[in-house]
């Protein structure tokens, strides 16, 4: 899809479609009422059949209307004037856009980013509706062997209100492509099967990433782990065919010297739990378990589009967790490359294996600020749902930073306690520490184990095990959280 800033007249487009909004009940947006006016009263006589009630996400398509040069104009129900949010906005997009794929269009001029929501301005109501409308008219074809014919619709022309507000729709259009490209990278890593995408394929995807924007690549095998003692990452790794990898990006675009921001992401490729097997039920959702890492890369396309000035590091321990006679088993006792030693009591809570030998490899970079990314625990959906990410931090500020973010691009995540009370959940006969901290607070304990490997840094994490994908009908990726690092990280590049 191509999209642009233009300040324009809503009656005056020569194309396929002109999209304006309705609000409830029945009144016009200012776009709507200019081609109302146009039209000789033409939309308000239709509102007035109650066709159109301006329900939030109703649409109706109009064809020839008169005084207008588009072949066609959508209306898109807004709801009540005052209770346009964030939410409503979005469901606004969504269902605008999904109306467009419906038609034959292919070049449409939107006017929704002219409405006021909360107290959102241009760039985020542009950035939005990039965003929205890349992530609704997204499909995954490439598995099929006779893919569905293209959209027709192409082209989107954002409007803003005046024309001074050019330049602030342009900076919002520059990072809702930036975020969507991101999204859609890890959006198709995630929907990849588990055969496909394998550790060695999220490795040459880095490589493609490190080919395209000049990052710097290394790419740890199974020999070099051994050299460092990861036995934690390499115990998980051994009940599988797969080699494993530790993916290390380095996107160096800061001033010389500045300590670099690591997000560091789980890139299991298919979690089948080890010898603690899950059960059969929705297992194939367990090649989503790499979501961590296509969040790292997502972010990885976004900065290396806007060329961010900060330095950031992606480090992505990936591996499969099968079955097999070789592969670890409860009761086995790990060295991780720290020195502590783990005490496997449920092979199934493997990603926090796979992370603490990378968030200790990490350690080599002085990370101004760690942050994993991972769809570590189910208790975190259990806790959370799907819409909030959990987040857990060593360091306050450090959350506030995130947690804005988050609400910055409506890809919320929720600070959820780390205090030392839940630590001894984790005590173990036989170890330093065990890898389950019981059934209380899962997601807690799970944060713990890794802030064990985390002590000398800021650092937080992303419990995104309801977030990154969506189950039943609409089965797929969700490209999160890529918008709130790639906010995170636009912010931290500008001080703020
Ligand atoms: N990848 C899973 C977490 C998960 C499960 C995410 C279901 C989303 C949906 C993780 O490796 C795991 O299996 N965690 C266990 C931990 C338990 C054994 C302490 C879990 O959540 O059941
Ligand atoms: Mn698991
Ligand atoms: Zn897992």
């Amino acid at each position: 899809m191509e999209f642009s800033i233009k300040n324009t007249q809503a009656e005056k487009q020569r194309n396929d479609c002109v999209v304006v909004g309705v609000y409830e009940p029945r009144k016009l947006s200012a776009a709507a009422a200019a081609i109302d006016q146009a039209s000789g009263g033409y939309i308000a006589s239709i509102l007035k059949r109650g066709d159109m009630k301006g329900k939030p996400g109703n649409t109706l398509m109009l064809y020839s209307v008169p005084g207008t040069a588009s072949s066609r104009v959508l209306l898109v129900g807004l709801g009540k004037e005052r209770d346009l949010q964030e939410k409503e906005y979005r469901q606004v997009l969504r269902a605008a856009a999904k109306a467009l794929v419906n038609n034959t269009v292919g070049n449409v001029t939107s006017f929704l980013a002219d409405v006021p929501v909360g107290k959102r301005n241009i760039a985020w109501r542009v950035a939005q509706l990039v965003e929205v409308t890349s992530d609704a008219t997204y499909r995954f074809e490439r598995m099929k062997s006779k893919p569905a014919d293209p959209y027709t619709f192409s082209s989107l022309v954002v409007n803003v209100p005046v024309k001074a507000d050019v330049p602030q729709g342009e900076a919002g259009l520059k990072q809702g492509l930036a975020v969507a490209a991101g999204m859609e990278l890890a959006k198709d890593l995630g929907n990849l099967p588990p055969n496909v995408c394998t550790p060695t394929y999220l490795a040459e995807q880095a490589a493609e990433l490190a080919r395209s924007y000049g990052y710097q690549l290394e790419v740890l095998e199974r020999e070099d782990m051994e050299k460092l003692n990861m036995g934690a990452l390499l115990g998980v790794a051994k009940g599988s065919r797969q080699p494993p990898k530790l993916i290390v990006l380095q996107h160096n675009k800061g001033p010389k010297g500045q300590n670099p921001v690591v997000l560091v992401g789980k890139g299991i490729t298919f979690d089948a739990g080890g010898i603690s097997i899950k059960p059969a039920a929705e297992m194939d959702e367990m090649k989503y378990d790499m979501c961590g890492a296509a969040s790292v890369l997502g972010t990885f396309k976004a900065i290396g589009e806007l060329g961010l000035p900060l330095n950031v590091v992606g480090v992505i321990p990936t591996c499969e967790n099968l079955p097999d006679g070789d592969a670890v088993k409860p009761g086995d006792v790990l060295t991780s490359m720290s020195g502590q030693t783990i005490e496997v009591l449920n092979t199934d809570a493997e990603g926090r294996l796979i992370l603490c030998d990378a968030i200790t490899y990490a350690q080599r970079f002085q990370p101004a600020a760690l942050v994993d990314i991972a769809t570590l625990t189910g208790a975190c959906v259990i806790a959370l749902g799907h819409h909030a990410t959990g987040l857990f931090s060593n360091n306050d500020n450090l959350a506030r930073e995130l947690l804005k973010a988050g609400d910055a691009t409506f890809d919320r995540a929720w600070h959820m306690p780390l205090w030392d009370d839940y630590q001894e959940q984790l005590s173990s006969n036989f170890a330093d520490i065990a890898n389950i901290g019981g059934r209380a607070a899962g997601s807690i304990t799970a944060a713990c184990f890794l802030s064990r490997f985390a002590k000398e840094i800021d650092w937080a994490h992303l419990d995104i095990a309801g977030t990154a994908w969506k189950s039943g009908k609409e089965k797929g990726s969700t490209g999160r959280p890529v918008p709130l690092l790639t906010q995170f990280l636009v912010q931290r590049s500008s001080g703020q």
